[in-house]
């Protein structure tokens, strides 16, 4: 059974508080998704797979133990989850990047695709696809199938604002996807945007409105 995970850190809860406020501007949105990004990566990472090593350390040797190594990849969903890039590059520096570019059809609120770069390796590596919202779950649901076309097996979602209809809509058609976020609100609006939600996440990283 994949992992639906709504952090509740102190830290997390804080840092959404202050993103969510409509009086905070587009540099410190910015620095607060990076760094929830990073929150979520320690979480989203907690079943990564060691190996015993040894240590010599300056007095004697120690028992330790390191990651394996797999191959990761994070994968944002553009625009919006480039915001977050650069907060999980923090804890998993050797992460490749893989691009999908959609965007939601105001009208339909389907998603539409104009872009997709994925590392040549995709299939072969752990992926995480980052992406601060999470509303009706169209374009978390489009991007994940494009990354399984391409051959990739273990995909974890990580976001910060998730409505139900979107998580409902993700479990349904991704039911291996962990899902991880900072926050699970009300529900929906009309305009399909989350309710109390933050607004236009891409809009208010990239201060196009
Ligand atoms: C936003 C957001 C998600 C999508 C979520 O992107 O970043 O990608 O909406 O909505 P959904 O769950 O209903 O599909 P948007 O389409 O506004 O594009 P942008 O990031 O380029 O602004
Ligand atoms: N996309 C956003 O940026 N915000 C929402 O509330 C819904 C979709």
């Amino acid at each position: 059974m994949a992992v639906t995970m709504v952090l509740d850190h102190p830290l997390v809860q804080h840092k959404v508080a202050i993103m969510r406020d409509k009086t905070t501007g587009t540099k410190a949105f910015k620095e607060l998704v990076k760094e929830l990004a990073t929150l979520i990566t320690y979480e989203a990472t907690r079943d990564l797979a060691l190996r015993d090593v040894k240590v010599e350390t300056p007095v004697a040797t120690a028992n330790c133990k390191m990651l394996q190594g797999r191959k990761l990849a994070i994968v944002p969903i553009l625009r919006a989850g480039l915001g977050m890039v650069e907060g999980v590059q923090t804890i998993i520096p050797a992460a490749k990047v893989g691009h999908i570019g959609l965007y939601r059809d105001p009208e339909t609120l389907k998603p539409v695709e104009y872009y997709c770069k994925m590392p040549p390796d995709i299939g072969e590596r752990d992926v995480f696809v980052v992406d601060p919202m999470l509303a009706t779950g169209g374009s978390a649901c489009d991007a994940i199938r494009l990354i399984k076309e391409r051959g990739a097996k273990n995909i974890k979602f990580l976001g910060l604002i998730a409505a139900p209809e979107g998580i409902a809509k993700l479990r349904a058609e991704h039911p291996d996807v962990d899902i991880y976020v900072a926050a699970l609100d009300e529900k929906l609006n009309d305009h399909g945007y989350i309710v109390p939600g933050l607004g236009d996440a891409g809009d208010r990283i990239f201060g196009t409105k």
